[in-house]
């Protein structure tokens, strides 16, 4: 099934003849992207485009600029500075939050300065662990304009997880919320953040945004606040003094309220980190994935700009949260280095009612809509009737990220909400990518639940393990041949990690895990991912990590766990267990095994199923097989066995 996009659509759009502008950004994709990082401001130019010694790729080597200085700065003496920067809106009737470029400006160098105020310098570490609120997203910005490298921590994760985090990181600061709505609940994110400091080496300062103005939650930040001691100790930091393994809790008000709305950004090599992203990967803990300053922010500026068709006048709303890749590139700095307005409400899909979505979106006039597969198949469910009462007029466009999207999914979407009128971008990428990678730009045809074509300067392809390209409709490893600007520069703390996951599987490209067939228009297809790596919800977890979770339970001897197709969620987790000797499995433990996993990693992971078993199929190394697990759970051919043990 081809989609021909609507006249319009081309009319408006950047790219008119994807075909032509591949190939010639493809012959000579350094000229290529030189010529987007023209369109941004650098402090000083690059002496050479490309420094790529594989497997590193190091991009506009001996430029000097700020991800700041493109999202804010550089629109300060232009119309831009008065446009709405930011909008927010509240789960609750608790009162809309809008930002001018220039206030968002403010509030960014106030706590940049306060930052600054406890001592954080250039290429120190700032945990951020925050729901969707504006001070998220301030303090990101904040970070970056001192040169502080952030990592921001899913506020849905466990005080296990921050804690295996911030202890990879060295973070010296962490911001956080005293507690924050999610729904119906109030979650008490400040009591994870204390479990997390338990022994904690390196957080000095913990950031507090009250988020929550009344209650229990409220009163019970640690008593500092305000005391001899923390002053002491903000001095001893000013004069770089030693600090004490306690760290000394702060309000957000308190911190920024004597600041200056003005602060130097600081100046930055491309090449410099501008944050961490910790993700799941085949084994062991999470990644931290580097991303830099300078080529990083052309990677994602360029996207957003083409694959959405940005204009001035966009309200973007990307629904994901800033604790995943997709929240950094396109909730914050793209939409800022674009100087559109960005959108972010606080709340979930279905909170208060089912229409939020859709009443948002008429209310705020919202052009772009970016979302998730799992939220589209979730709102599905409850037919057309809820959307028949909004015009989603001022919709133009669409996009679609995380996961693969089925046609029926598409269909619907394309349908009911862009009324057969909007195209939708089903953007392939990854946290390690940055930016948008397989996608489609508005102009060309579309195949429902296809992600079409490589982004221009990417030169992609599927290849088998040998890395020669496979024939057209064939299952294969999805690649990466050559460096494209906002590629990770490097796994924190692990470069050898970098190498084996990245570039020693397949000699001489980037290896994504994925799987994909392209067919014969040359259009991908996302299978999904060959490696361990489960997607609930588009939210990606690793086998290992679930694994080391169940076998911190004292009743169990082993774990492995697969990801078993879900009609909404896509994923959903089922773990295999052994139990150690004379313990018996029954529905209680099952429960218990259930609420360990959300302890230690967090409600996103709680399993779906679980069985007791004897055995696991194992290689003769001794390595579990959860290939062969999930195909005997999915009742398919379980393929190569000749390293399985007995
Ligand atoms: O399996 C692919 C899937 O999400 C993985 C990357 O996850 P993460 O690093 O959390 O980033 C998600 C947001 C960019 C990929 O390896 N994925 C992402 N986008 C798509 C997708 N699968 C199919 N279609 C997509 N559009």
């Amino acid at each position: 099934m081809l989609i021909n996009p609507d006249p319009v659509v081309v009319e408006n759009s950047y790219v008119k003849n994807y075909d032509q502008l591949y190939k010639e950004s493809i012959e000579n994709p350094e000229a290529f992207w030189e010529k987007i990082a023209n369109e941004l401001f650098w402090y000083k130019n690059w002496d050479k485009v490309l420094d790529w010694q594989y497997p590193y790729a190091r991009w506009f080597v001996g430029g000097q600029t700020n991800i700041v200085a493109n999202a804010l700065d550089r629109h300060m003496n232009t119309p831009v500075a008065d446009k709405v920067a930011m909008i927010w809106v509240p789960q609750d009737d608790g009162g809309v939050v809008t930002y001018t470029y220039k206030q968002l400006n403010e509030q960014v160098s106030k706590f940049a300065n306060g930052l600054k105020s406890l001592g954080v310098k250039k290429g120190d570490k700032v945990m951020i662990y925050m729901p969707r609120v504006p001070e998220q997203f301030i303090a990101m910005l904040g970070c970056l304009k001192i040169g502080a490298v952030h990592s921001v921590v899913y506020s849905g994760f466990s005080a296990t997880a921050l804690k295996t985090r911030i202890t990879d990181a060295a973070a010296k600061v962490l911001v956080c919320t005293n507690a924050y709505p999610y729904g119906k609940k109030t979650v008490p994110s400040l009591e994870n953040v204390k479990e997390a400091l338990k022994d904690n080496k390196s957080i000095e300062y913990v950031i507090v945004v009250e988020r929550v103005k009344t209650g229990p939650v409220s009163d019970s930040l640690p008593p500092v606040l305000g005391d001899q001691r923390q002053a002491e100790k903000i001095a001893s930091a000013q004069s770089g003094g030693p600090s004490s393994s306690t760290p000394v809790f702060i309000t957000w008000q308190n911190l920024i309220s004597k600041q200056s709305v003005q602060c130097p950004t600081e100046v930055m090599q491309s090449t410099d980190p501008a944050f961490i992203l910790y993700t799941s990967g085949t084994t062991g803990t999470p990644k931290g994935v580097v991303h830099s300053h300078g080529g990083y922010q052309v990677g994602i500026y360029a996207t957003l700009k083409w694959v959405f068709d940005i204009k001035p006048d966009d309200i973007f709303w990307c629904t994901a949260d800033a604790g995943w890749i997709t929240g950094h590139s396109y909730i914050l700095y793209s939409p800022l280095i674009n100087g559109i307005t960005t959108f972010i409400y606080e709340g979930t899909p279905t909170y208060p009612d089912i229409e939020i979505w859709w009443k948002l979106i008429d209310q705020y006039k919202i052009t772009k809509f970016y979302t998730a597969p799992t939220a589209v198949r979730s709102l599905m469910k409850f037919g057309e009737e809820p959307l028949k009462k909004y015009k989603l007029d001022s919709l133009k466009i669409l996009g679609s990220v995380g996961e693969p999207i089925n046609p029926e999914a598409w269909l619907w979407f394309y349908k009911y909400v862009g009324h057969e009128k909007c195209p939708i971008m089903d953007t392939w990428w990854q946290t390690e990518t940055g930016m948008h990678m397989i996608t489609p730009v508005p102009s060309v045809p579309l195949k429902p639940g296809s992600a079409f074509k490589p982004f221009f300067g990417v030169d992609a392809d599927v290849v088998d393990e040998k890395g020669n390209k496979v024939p057209p409709n064939t299952q294969g490893y999805l690649i990466v041949r050559k460096p494209w600007p906002s590629m990770l520069m490097d796994v924190y703390n692990n470069s050898k990690r970098y190498h084996e996951t990245y570039f020693e599987k397949i000699p001489n490209v980037y290896f994504s895990g994925d799987s994909a067939k392209i067919d014969e228009d040359g259009y991908y297809w996302i299978v999904g991912r060959n490696d361990d790596v489960i997607k609930v919800s588009g939210h990606r977890l690793g086998s290992a990590e679930l694994e080391s979770a169940f076998v911190s339970h004292p009743k169990v001897a082993e774990a492995a766990v697969i990801g078993k197709p879900d009609e909404i969620k896509g994923e959903s987790i089922k773990a295999f267990i052994i139990l150690k000797q004379g313990v018996t499995g029954d529905d209680v433990l099952k429960e218990e095994l259930k609420q360990l996993v959300r302890k230690e990693i967090g409600p996103i992971a709680t399993p779906d199923a679980i069985d007791f078993v004897d055995k696991l199929p194992k290689t003769r190394s001794g390595k579990i097989m959860r290939r062969v697990l999930k195909a005997q759970e999915l009742g398919q051919p379980v393929g190569d066995t000749s390293t399985l043990d007995d």
